[in-house]
């Protein structure tokens, strides 16, 4: 029984919290995310409230969405936000370069975003404009959204119908500076992150975290040019500091990015690559946590992973900028892996964002163009079955005897990936059986508490491509699972091929 692969857990031995906001969630103006995803309309026969979709909120209610980004993304750095106010057939209108070249007609705008993130209890993470904009036009934004007297900027909400102001805890300063944002070098952002991030003010007893726009994946020297930035004169320390944490994007692709690969046809060796680049995120938190422990090492600047998760090609016959992909069991691995990354290291990943909300990349929701209908994804499942690791407590899973791995690509993939959490009376334990074809045995050893209770569920599918479609929206569902047994140290699990897994257990 000792050679038996093992997760020793130390249920008595909280560790930092998984704050829920990992959770986030990223709606920009793309393709049919918020038009046609969450934006119909009023006029809409689409059932709605003030012109947002009321399925769509009810389905990410069920799902406590801690924090929505909002509005790009790439577009983040074109938007100009007084576009967006006013009567909607007064606003200006605008060209979405980035984003199939089509006519944007500000019709969702600030208060429409506020309105849904009210409608769906979440908290609101506005992205400013640092590439196209000025200083003063992201300070009068943060003004008007967030100040309650009679300023300049909270005069104007109130002609525009909005008496109160509200509370935007997240405001990012700008997107992908590196790119898209600006093509800057790293040290340049780094003085405009400052110098924008001045602007963003604290208004009445509204407290901003100050974002700034993160590193493409490895490059480890972004990070650290943003670190000296804001360590100098020991801002770090400084609540008043120039910006409170720094983003991070790191996408799933399967191929070359000319070439991403599909989002249903692949095979075995796809999956496989697929879930080794996945399991490269644990690399490269590590390598920005590394850095930025070198100038932090009291972790007071938090790391934001606000983009993350698959880019496949997009659907045949679908607008190429839309960025409009299916989603199938392989994405809900990949899901999977990412927030067991994330919770692994609670103490530095403060917020994270997957990409992107409704019909765009990795999406929890698929809306049909022609019919309205709605379809969960099975990346959805992985978020819904997950809410019990919100602002729960980390537990080590300590891994003891031989993990299976498969070389893919010159590097031993490993099999398991698994992650625990407690909030004191119950903990949940996420299991990810990565291998396509080999169910795998698993003792957990739990230790420290007594187990009073045991529930677990399963998403898995009959084939690695199953996705869910308006004609079979449960084809891929979790189900009650069956395969978790009393086992002298604790438990043991036999985790099917291809398979998501949470135990949950109630603590005596
Ligand atoms: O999520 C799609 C795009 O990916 C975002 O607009 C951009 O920030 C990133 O390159």
């Amino acid at each position: 029984p000792d050679e038996a692969l093992t997760a020793v857990i130390d249920l008595d031995l909280p560790g930092p919290t998984i704050s829920r906001h990992i959770y986030g969630h990223f709606a920009e103006h793309l393709g049919r995310c918020i038009y046609g995803g969450f934006w119909v309309g009023e006029d809409s026969s689409v059932p709605n409230v003030r012109g947002i979709r009321t399925d769509v909120v009810e389905a990410l209610r069920a799902l406590r969405i801690p924090n929505l980004r909002w509005p790009g993304g790439c577009f983040a750095d074109d938007y100009h936000w007084k576009d967006g106010i006013g009567p909607r057939d007064e606003r200006p209108r605008m060209v979405n370069s980035h984003w199939g070249d089509v006519v944007e007609d500000n019709a969702f705008g600030t208060h429409e975003f506020m309105d849904l993130c009210e409608l769906l209890g979440a908290e609101a993470y506005v992205n400013g404009n640092v590439g196209s904009g000025t200083v003063r036009e992201m300070s009068e934004w943060v003004e008007y959204l967030t100040r309650g007297d009679d300023s300049p900027m909270a005069a104007l909400r109130r002609a525009n119908g909005r008496d109160e102001p509200w509370k935007v805890p997240f405001f990012g300063i700008g997107n992908e500076p590196w790119g898209c944002g600006g093509n800057m070098a790293a040290e340049h952002y780094a003085h405009l992150a400052r110098q924008y991030g001045t602007y963003v003010r604290n208004h009445g007893g509204n407290e901003v975290t100050r974002i700034a726009a993160g590193a493409n994946s490895d490059d480890y020297g972004w990070t650290e040019a943003l670190m000296k930035a804001v360590s100098w004169l020991g801002c770090a320390r400084d609540p008043r500091g120039f910006f409170q944490a720094i983003s991070l994007h790191y996408y799933t692709i399967n191929g070359s990015w000319d070439d991403k690969g599909d989002a249903t046809r692949f095979d075995t060796d796809d999956w496989y690559v697929t879930m080794l680049r996945a399991r490269r995120m644990e690399e490269i938190v590590r390598g920005h946590a590394a850095v930025m422990d070198a100038y932090d090492a009291e972790k007071r600047i938090g790391l934001v992973v606000d983009e993350w998760g698959t880019w496949w090609n997009v659907e045949e016959g679908t607008n190429p900028g839309f960025l409009y992909q299916q989603n199938t069991l392989r994405d809900a691995l990949v899901a999977s892996v990412h927030l067991d990354t994330f919770h692994r290291f609670a103490d530095r990943v403060v917020m994270a964002n997957i990409a992107q909300t409704v019909n765009v990349l990795q999406a929890m929701i698929l809306t049909d163009p022609d019919t309205g209908a709605l379809v969960l994804t099975p990346s959805y499942h992985v978020f819904e079955m997950n809410t019990a690791h919100h602002d729960a407590s980390a537990l080590t899973v300590n891994l003891r005897g031989d993990v299976p791995t498969r070389e893919v690509e010159g590097t031993a993939l490993p099999l398991l990936s698994a992650s625990a959490s407690t909030t004191g009376d119950t903990a949940l334990v996420s299991l990810s059986n990565l291998d396509t074809d080999e169910p795998l045995t698993l003792v957990l050893d739990l230790r420290g508490r007594d187990v009073a209770g045991t529930s677990a569920r399963l998403l898995t599918a009959s084939t690695l491509q199953t996705h869910n479609t308006p004609e079979q929206p449960e084809a891929v569902a979790p189900v009650k699972f069956e395969g978790v047994r009393p086992h002298a140290r604790g438990l043991e699990v036999e985790l099917p091929p291809h398979s998501y897994v949470t135990v949950s257990l109630t603590l005596g």
